[in-house]
């Protein structure tokens, strides 16, 4: 590890000055045998436009499905992965007004996504499917998509944020936020999961979470989970969410299962509770029942992570409860296969992260 601190020593000596960065791009989708390092020239920040030395960056489920070609957006291969990352910037273009050099940043997961309501559009700019990400030593990018890295995190933790703890944000907010005393169903132990279990609890709620193991269990209550299920021993889990609210149902679910949870998420909600729809982790689809979901009188919103408004909302959040991401491990640049390796292994608890 010490070695690898001073390598990154030497390079920081050579930031400034440097024509050449190394940067990962896959150059066809299917297997990590793809993914191979180039050496390509430094990038010249723009007006309004700074350039970034990336320190850190973090995996998101979409990753995997971006190398596999199971992604649910357009991708092509050719571009830089990763959509997440954390760094500081050490050029600025003209007319910079947001950030100077040495400040600490965070990108949003969508660069043209400020505030107010989702447009499709902004799904046109998406970092490693369709324009290049993030795990690059140098970026260059607008002013208005990043935001300022709190304090109290290291860059490792920062670039655990822009996906999957906005997401969970959005999930827990919106125009019904979650009140203080209703319950919060997690699924599983994902990067959205995690957050959305530490996030609720902030916000006063009670937090049920599933999970697959006990040992996973124990870390889920660690971080706050007040009831843990397992859905392997209780395949109707739903049955055990309704045991442990009397029979009300929560009031909201964090659901990133989809095909292959969603007939259970319908059976543990509340009368009026909202069903945030995220993910897809569990592919084994099962029929709705069209009357489970009229019965439940839920709401169906569909999230897609959240604007540079919703991230500056939850930093405030963070900051004042100091809350610390879950980070499973981090790999350094040079060995950045592994990083996917460890996710395809599902044995993480906790983000995934490449130290640059
Ligand atoms: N719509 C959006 O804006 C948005 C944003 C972020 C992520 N997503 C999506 O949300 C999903 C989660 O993303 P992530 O990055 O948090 O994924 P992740 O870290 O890869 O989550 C993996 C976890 O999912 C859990 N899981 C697998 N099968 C399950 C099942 N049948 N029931 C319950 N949990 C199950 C497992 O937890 P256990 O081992 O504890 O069981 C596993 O550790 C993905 O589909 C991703 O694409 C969508």
């Amino acid at each position: 590890m010490s070695a690898f601190y001073g390598e990154r020593e030497d390079r920081e000596s050579l930031a400034i000055g440097n024509t050449k960065m190394q940067s990962y791009r896959f150059k066809q989708f299917g297997n990590l045998e793809n993914l191979a390092l180039h050496q390509e020239d430094m990038p010249v920040p723009q007006a309004r436009e700074v350039l970034v030395r990336v320190r850190a960056t973090s995996l998101n489920y979409r990753d995997l499905a971006i190398m596999n070609g199971q992604y649910t957006l357009p991708s092509s291969p050719g571009h830089i992965p990763l959509s997440d990352a954390a760094g500081e910037v050490i050029q600025i273009g003209q007319r910079v007004e947001r950030f100077k050099v040495g400040d600490r940043v965070v990108n949003t997961f969508m660069p043209r996504w400020f505030g107010g309501a989702f447009q499709a559009s902004a799904r046109d700019e998406l970092y490693g499917s369709n324009r290049d990400g993030w795990l690059t030593e140098y970026k260059v990018v607008s002013e208005e998509s990043l935001l300022s890295l709190p304090d109290y995190l290291s860059f490792e933790q920062g670039a655990t944020l822009p996906c999957a703890a906005v997401t969970a944000w959005a999930a827990l907010n919106g125009d019904r936020p979650v009140k203080a005393g209703e319950t919060v169903l997690t699924l599983g132990s994902g990067g959205v999961s995690l957050f959305a279990i530490q996030l609720a609890k902030i916000m006063g709620a009670r937090v049920i979470a599933t999970t697959s193991s006990e040992a996973k269990a124990a870390q889920l209550k660690a971080l706050g989970a007040d009831e843990v299920i397992s859905y392997v021993q209780h395949p109707e889990w739903s049955q055990e969410v309704l045991r442990l609210t009397c029979g009300q149902g929560v009031n909201r679910v964090i659901e990133v299962g989809g095909p292959g949870t969603l007939n259970q998420s319908i059976h543990s909600i509340g009368i009026g509770g909202e069903l945030a729809l995220i993910g897809f982790v569990a592919q084994d689809a099962e029929a709705i029942n069209f009357f489970s979901l009229f019965k439940s009188a839920a709401r169906f919103r569909v999230i897609s992570v959240g604007s540079r408004e919703d991230f500056e909302q939850m930093n405030r959040a963070l900051v004042q409860h100091k809350i610390m991401p879950v980070i499973d491990s981090v790999f350094p640049f040079a060995e950045a296969k592994q990083a996917w390796q460890r996710f395809d292994s599902r044995l993480h608890t906790g983000k995934i992260v490449i130290s640059h």
